[in-house]
């Protein structure tokens, strides 16, 4: 008997984890059930991939879509729709809303309304002023991919910033936490230096590369201390990644393609407080660090850290301007753009946006192309040159930092546990994200 699959993928070449295949995927249930050649068998409906790579669903660690409390900016639909439109078929929720995802009810609440969502989800708990003996519980949690933790201020209110209290968020629980490493104090005693300037290129300069690098130290020895894995993430200096590639025995390190693209002076100068975040776009010395960690395989995965703040709220003068700017939708564009460039292999960038997230994170069923996983893929076009700009955004602020870009390379079909969340361009009519699932929760 010929076997039955509710969907074939046929024609493409397909990043399997022996390399690429020319084979085709067989999907049943939402599950990828056979790798081969699959031609005397029927299928419900069957996607044509000739000419396209089938990667595996890219995974965005790193996202804050701002629902509850600041839906002006983002929201749950809209952050979800610019992920399937760029490719990305699971996304981790940071805990800076209003109110903070500081406890059970803030988690299951997020859990309730990303029923809306386009796109698979897992919501970080932050690490508050209060809740630290409550950790433990909480990531255990399902729906939770880790504890957050911000050691300088940033967007809300969010902030653990002495080493005792940080230990005592280290304390509580088992497993990796994902760490905002700026340090407050010195923030605090150079914020004079961005006030006098009053334009964002005074970012990198108030937020200097001391400033990453001390608390990025500091969580180290806190984690070594506590013998707790910890991820430190948006990492943006040349000094941080040649110590963290010392420290690899307790530390994962998360960089992310603004850092690996923008450099400053020209960001600055170019689109103003729009290119300010945290922490911050530095020069090309630094970006050439970051590419070195890339290169020696120091960073183990890449997030977009999509941050959305209206123009208005954006063209404030700054300081006053908000730090952070979407990214979930170019972050696999821009990093296609970096292989068609020769900046690094098509196998790293699944290293960085599917194997990395499943390895740091323990992801049950995701992150790679196999019999068993979750049918979740992203067909991209390596060769098509395609201009990004504000228009196509689907983020509720509508515009992006690389509009006006030339990229080649385009994700074209974004298939989530077996069917297609966005088609040339087009999102499905409904959203059908699910919560992602981890080995350490229930
Ligand atoms: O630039 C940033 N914006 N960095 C962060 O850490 C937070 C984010 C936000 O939520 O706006």
């Amino acid at each position: 008997m010929p076997e039955t699959f509710d969907v074939v993928i046929r024609g493409g070449v397909v990043m399997t984890p022996s390399g690429p295949a020319d084979t085709e995927v067989g999907i049943r249930d939402g599950k990828t059930v056979a790798l081969g050649d699959l031609g005397a068998s029927s299928a419900g409906e069957v996607i044509d991939a000739t000419g396209l790579t089938v990667l595996p669903g890219i995974i965005d660690t790193q996202v804050h879509f701002r629902e509850p409390g600041n839906e002006h900016k983002e929201d749950l639909a809209h952050g979800s729709r610019a992920a399937v439109a760029g490719g990305v078929t699971a996304v981790f929720e940071m805990p800076n809303t209003k109110p903070a995802t500081v406890n059970v009810d803030a988690l299951n609440d997020k859990l309730e309304r990303a029923r809306g969502m386009w796109c698979d989800h897992a919501f970080f708990v932050g690490a508050g002023r209060d809740n630290h003996a409550e950790l433990a519980e909480l990531e255990q949690l399902p729906g939770c991919c880790g504890i957050k933790v911000f050691m300088g201020s940033s967007t809300g209110g969010l902030l653990v910033d002495e080493d005792d209290a940080i230990a005592s968020v280290l304390a509580s629980g088992r497993r990796r936490v994902a760490i905002h490493a700026e340090d407050e104090p010195r923030l605090i005693e150079r914020k004079h230096l961005a006030e006098a300037e009053g334009h964002a290129r005074a970012h990198p300069v108030w937020r200097d590369e001391g400033t990453a690098l001390k608390a990025t130290q500091r969580i180290i020895t806190l984690a070594r201390a506590a013998n707790r894995p910890v991820h430190v993430l948006h990492i943006t200096t040349a000094e941080e990644i040649e110590f963290l590639g010392t420290v690899k025995d307790v530390a994962t390190v998360e960089c992310l393609p603004q850092h690996l693209t923008l450099t400053s002076p020209d960001c600055y100068e170019r689109l103003g407080s729009y290119a300010q975040m945290n922490p911050p776009i530095r020069d090309a010395r630094h970006q050439a660090g970051l590419w070195a960690g890339i290169t020696q395989g120091i960073v183990d995965v890449l997030g977009s850290d999509h941050a959305p703040h209206t123009r208005e709220e954006k063209e404030q003068t700054y300081p006053a301007s908000p730090s952070g700017m979407p990214g979930v939708q170019t972050i696999l564009p821009l990093m296609l753009n970096h292989v068609a460039e020769g900046r690094l292999t098509l196998q790293r960038v699944l290293d960085l946006l599917c194997y990395g997230p499943q390895r740091i994170y323990n992801i049950r069923g995701k992150g790679r192309i196999a019999v068993g996983y979750d049918a979740d893929f992203t067909l991209v076009d390596m060769k098509t040159k395609h201009t990004i700009t504000n228009d196509e955004q689907e983020t509720k602020s509508g515009w992006t930092p690389f509009d006006g870009m030339e990229v080649t390379g385009w994700p074209v079909a974004t298939i989530i546990r077996g069917r297609a969340a966005m088609r040339d361009g087009e999102l499905a009519a409904q959203p059908a994200g699910e919560p992602v699932r981890f080995w350490d929760t229930a």
